[in-house]
């Protein structure tokens, strides 16, 4: 797989996701989160946005964390008025012990040039108020609190709708 990294950081090169990857980036998503999805909506969201569905794999061709968006188009988080073409961050992991070598911010850095080649002009996500970590990466790569969606998990936990402009 050496020569189908879009970008390296540290020992672990990222590239765009394949098929044959959702089974790990499944196994990553139960490991690291409590919100899941059938594998058809993985399969579906590689299909319709490969830019934006990639991981990063270990020297051993492991893969270690993934992210994985959608291509939405509707009412912009970032203006008053108007619609917009935004790119949506649904989901983005990496296995704990591969925590903290810059994983998280080159998957997003890349998911978010993904999105600007599909004509996104912001991005949106949505993350735990407890998710320190999570939430200081977000503010790290420009994103902004816009709304507290009141219980949106479903053991009732607050969201932070976070946004950026690109
Ligand atoms: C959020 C997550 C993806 C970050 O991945 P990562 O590879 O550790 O991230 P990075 O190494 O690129 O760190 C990026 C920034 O995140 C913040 N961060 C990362 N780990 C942190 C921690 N334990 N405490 C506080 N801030 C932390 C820092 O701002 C860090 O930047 P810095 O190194 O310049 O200080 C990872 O913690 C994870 O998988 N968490 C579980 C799943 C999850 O919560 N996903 C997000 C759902 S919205």
């Amino acid at each position: 797989m050496q020569n189908i990294f879009i970008r390296k950081v540290g020992r672990y090169g990222i590239r765009r996701a394949t098929s044959s990857d959702i089974s790990d980036v499944i196994a990553i998503n139960w490991a690291a989160l409590p919100e899941h999805y059938s594998d058809s909506f993985f399969e579906e969201r590689l299909q319709e946005s490969p830019e934006t569905f990639l991981v990063a794999e270990d020297e051993q061709g492991k893969i270690q964390g993934y992210i994985m968006c959608r291509i939405e188009y509707g009412f912009s988080n970032m203006r008053r008025y108007g619609l917009a073409r935004k790119g949506h961050i649904v989901s983005v992991a990496v296995l704990e012990e591969h925590r903290g070598s810059g994983i998280g911010s080159v998957l997003c850095e890349e998911a978010i040039s993904g999105m600007k080649q599909r004509g996104c002009s912001e991005i949106y996500l949505e993350v735990r108020v407890s998710n320190d970590p999570a939430v200081k990466l977000y503010l790290k790569l420009g994103f902004k609190t816009v709304a507290t969606h009141r219980g949106y998990y479903r053991d009732g936990e607050d969201a932070y709708l976070m946004s950026r402009q690109i």
